[in-house]
């Protein structure tokens, strides 16, 4: 099998240029004309942000292609002269790399602009760009500050001066999230165009927008709202300990439509483009209201696709409703002018449906369509409309019923619509003892075998069952089985997240081998070095609208995967953009659960179709970074339904997802990797998902009333979150498995259980038939400098409290890594000591950049030492038994000695 490395970028590039939202261009600044030159300013048109931070941004990539470089690589020429100086400046004033993990800056300091030199660069080019840059992520929500989710002063003046001088000015951002959107009443842009965080390839599919080589097609996946305090959950946003969800289901669209659309700028769906286009012909097919048919005519001067989106309007009944609720999407192919398609959109009756948890339609805990008529809207967005479809319906329908589970403990007051008017009501609450529901659910117990010969390739080959295989697991091999290992297990490619299956020596003997799970949503992260391809973020692929594209893409993301040994990626990022400060949105793709879906069951179909399968995360209610280990989250069971599980169940339902994450926090009083309605009745029960539910790295673990324990590795088996993330060492932990099994709390027969759970994918996987002999290894062809040769051996060295790591054969090529692995006997802080000699200049900068799990420490720089060893120091905290340790060198010239590592302060 082989991958094509040039189709997979320009796969990606496609996907970019879908992905870029328009929202504003006035008498047609864009496109922008080829043959004039361009002034570009910002400093971050040198340092384009491919991905937002933490584990989700983390892929190594030697190149990564800006928008000036896309620009000049797509023909279009720049006023050079002001390039270099921005090259100048940012010599001098440095990407600053922050304090390491959920400790980089928000924003770059910006070069400050003097008018004089404006009018001077106005004087020779009609068109100002001005790029503007943000990040975010784990661990690291935004502000609403200057310099976060605001303009800092240098980018406001930039705006203001370059708006004075330049006949046309167009804003470009860099972003991983919607930002403050003021700028644009204030200063006036030409155009605006929101271009996300694009990956490696990130700055060419802008440049294909903004030249026009491409339509833009992008729509946008959250509302726009004029101010942040105008979000329905901003009141309840932040909290540290307990939050409630008082907004309920009027999350994003769903509330300004129902109750304030004037608070919005640029309202969901909304994207533009250089053409115009009719939609006609809408109809449902053939006289049923499954399915509705729309003809899409491009009616404008240039080529272009169009996504079409679907809002159901339902009568507000008894339980009260948003005034739309996406129902169905689909984009054209590229039309000609004058061109048309007709698409068919599906009208599933689960994404119209409401959730009653309380009783007042008389189904509590059913999905129904309450009687009356149902307006389907056909539009550009959910306020451009162009047509509507309408069906009536004379009785209540139950569309589902399900048991109720998942529900709050604690009361609070939700939002409610009330005609078209704000009022609250008291959330119902929970019913039921999870308890006594575990008990009734409780699986049968495999007898006890012991070792009868049988291997995990017997099962693979039909001659023995998995039970068979499962009856010969003693207690030991059950503990170990749960335990996933990591970070970094040597057992699984380098640099990895973790390793689960065959962990222990004797799991091992049994034939059953580890497989391996790597970050994250926008590509491999490979913390040894290696590089990988670096994909959009969630977002920007959201605003696609593209199923199909995303398919595509992750075809090939697949494959890429098989070629590294890695056959779970630890993604897509299925949590709801509930407010837009929170950090990890860029991995996230909509305030919308119908699209989160949607996108995510293609992305999964794509990876499914290489052999290997994407960890949706996080299970549930992920919204914000702060707090996540300690908060509890309190959210109606409607809410849940409608909401925050129902991306989940379409990536389980339609993209037959086979492995989810819980998440760090706690959902209505439990934390969610104990969660036993979360893992087992919701999941398993009523979606009927097979296979493995793990926990987040070295996530807490609670029963009900109880404080949370990360030794809690029962209370995780017993609520059917299968694998713990993560132990140093599979083989031996401190956890209470065996003397919760040995209490005769925890049952054998549910670690058996969770045994099946796991094996299914071990023998599903890629690593499974590589034991067999018949993987078919993936070939990349078509690489180019993007991708360097991967280093051949990543040495281990076990650390006892101190270590000094030779690197005297070590050759410090500029723009190449050099990784170790250590193996900490213990953790915690520690001070390391690189040292390294140059012949240079006494004036030369070499720099050497120490990564630490993927996490930057610091970055050091060497002039000529006269060929003297010179030594620097630092610190890292050291959390994981097996930790990639990296050394980027961004120069020649350096001749390095050893690095030392010592115990400081014991964790
Ligand atoms: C993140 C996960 C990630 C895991 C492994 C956690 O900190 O929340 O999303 O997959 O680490 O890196």
């Amino acid at each position: 099998m082989v991958l094509d490395w040039q189709e997979y970028k320009q796969k990606a590039v496609e996907a970019i240029t879908e992905g870029n939202v328009l929202l504003e261009n006035r008498e047609n600044a864009l496109p922008l004309d080829i043959n004039k030159t361009i002034a570009i300013f910002g400093r971050i048109q040198l340092n384009y942000y491919k991905s937002g931070t933490g584990s989700g941004g983390l892929v190594n990539v030697s190149r990564v292609v800006g928008i000036p470089e896309g620009l000049k690589q797509r023909g279009a020429s720049l006023d050079e002269e002001l390039l270099e100086i921005y090259k100048k400046w940012v010599e001098k004033n440095p990407f600053e790399l922050g304090e390491g993990w959920g400790g980089e800056p928000r924003c770059q300091k910006e070069m400050p602009l003097d008018e004089e030199l404006v009018k001077q660069v106005a004087g020779r080019c009609e068109t100002a760009l001005v790029i503007i840059g943000r990040t975010a992520g784990e661990e690291m929500d935004n502000f609403d500050e200057r310099g976060s989710y605001r303009l800092t002063e240098d980018e406001e003046n930039m705006l203001l001066l370059t708006r004075r001088h330049f006949r046309k000015c167009i804003v470009v951002l860099n972003v991983p999230a919607i930002m403050d959107m003021s700028f644009v009443d204030i200063y006036q842009p030409d155009a605006v165009l929101y271009a996300w965080h694009g990956g490696m390839m990130g700055g060419l599919g802008t440049a294909d927008i903004l030249l026009g080589k491409v339509n833009p097609s992008g729509k946008l996946s959250d509302t726009i709202a004029y101010r942040l305090e105008d979000y329905p959950s901003h009141p309840y946003f932040g909290n540290t300990k307990r939050e409630c969800y008082c907004e309920d289901i009027y999350v994003g669209y769903r509330y300004f439509e129902t109750f304030v659309k004037e608070k919005v700028r640029y309202p969901f769906g909304f994207g533009l483009s250089y053409t115009e286009f009719s939609y006609s012909d809408i109809q449902w097919e053939a006289g049923g209201t499954e399915r509705i048919l729309v003809m899409v005519t491009n009616c404008g001067a240039v080529a272009g696709k169009e996504a079409v989106q679907v809002y159901c309007e339902a009568p507000q009944g008894m339980l009260g409703k948003p005034a739309k609720v996406l129902c169905g999407f689909r984009k054209t192919r590229c039309l000609k002018p004058g061109e048309s398609e007709t698409l068919s959109i599906d009208i599933a009756r689960e994404s119209i449906a409401s959730f009653d948890d309380s009783g007042v339609t008389g189904h509590r805990f059913a999905f129904v369509l309450e009687a009356g008529d149902y307006a389907f809207h056909v539009g550009k967005s959910v306020r451009d409309i162009q047509g509507t479809l309408h069906f009536c319906l004379d009785e209540l329908e139950v569309v589902e019923e399900v048991i109720t589970a998942l529900a709050p403990v604690t009361a609070f007051e939700r939002m409610r619509n009330e005609q078209g008017k704000l009022g609250f009501e008291p959330v119902p609450l929970s019913t039921i003892d999870e308890q006594k529901r575990r008990m009734e659910d409780m699986p049968e117990e495999i007898a006890y075998t012991g070792d009868l010969g049988i291997r995990l390739a017997d099962v693979v080959n039909g001659k023995h069952t998995l039970d068979e295989f499962i009856g010969q697991l003693s207690d030991e091999d059950l503990s170990c089985i749960i335990r996933g290992e990591g970070m970094g297990s040597p057992k699984v490619t380098a640099g990895t997240a973790a390793a689960f299956g065959g962990v222990s020596d004797h799991l091992s003997q049994l034939g059953v081998p580890c497989v391996c799970c790597a970050d994250g949503p926008s590509g491999m992260r490979l913390d040894c070095g290696t590089k990988a391809f670096s994909l959009p973020g969630g977002v920007m692929l959201a605003c696609t609208w593209n199923t199909q594209l995303m398919t595509e893409l992750f075809s090939r993301t697949g494959l890429e995967m098989r070629a590294n040994h890695v056959e779970c990626l630890l993604g897509p990022g299925l949590n709801i953009h509930r407010h837009p400060l929170n950090g990890r949105n860029f991995e996230y793709f909509s305030e919308d659960p119908f699209l989160t879906g949607e996108i995510a069951a293609a992305q999964l179909k794509g990876l499914h179709s290489a052999g290997v399968t994407g960890t949706i995360k996080h299970f549930c209610g992920n919204n914000q970074e702060t707090g996540r280990h300690t908060m509890d989250s309190v959210i109606s069971e409607r809410a849940l339904r409608e909401i925050y599980l129902r991306g989940f169940e379409t990536a389980v339902k339609k993209g037959k997802a086979y492995t989810i994450m819980t998440t760090y926090g706690s959902v209505n009083g439990v934390w969610t990797a104990g969660s036993y309605d979360l893992n087992t009745t919701i999941l398993r029960k009523e979606w009927g998902f097979k296979g493995l539910s793990m926990s987040d790295w070295w996530a807490n673990i609670s029963r009900r009333g109880q404080e949370p324990d990360k030794r809690d590795f029962a209370a995780m088996a017993m609520a059917q979150n299968d694998v713990y993330m993560v132990c140093p060492d599979g083989q031996k932990h401190d956890d209470n498995t065996l003397e919760s099994l040995a209490s005769g709390e925890l049952q054998r027969a549910e670690l058996q259980r969770n045994a099946a759970n796991i094996l299914e994918v071990v023998i599903r996987s890629q690593a499974m038939q590589r034991l067999l002999g018949t993987a078919e290894e993936v070939e990349i062809a078509g690489k180019d400098d993007e991708v360097e040769e991967v280093q051949k051996e990543v040495p281990c060295f076990r650390v006892g409290k101190e270590i000094t790591v030779d690197l005297s054969t070590v050759e410090a090529k500029r723009g190449t890594s050099y990784s170790f692995i250590l193996d900490f006997e213990k953790l915690g802080d520690y001070e390391f000591i690189l040292t390294a000699a140059s012949d240079a200049g006494e004036l030369a900068q070499i720099p050497v950049t120490v990564f630490s799990m993927g996490t930057a420490r610091g970055t050091y720089t060497w002039n000529g030492t006269g060929g003297k060893p010179v030594s620097f120091s630092g610190r890292t905290e050291i959390f994981s038994r097996y930790t990639t340790i990296r050394l980027y060198f961004a120069q020649n010239g350096l001749k390095l000695s050893e690095m030392a590592f010592r115990l400081i302060a014991e964790k």
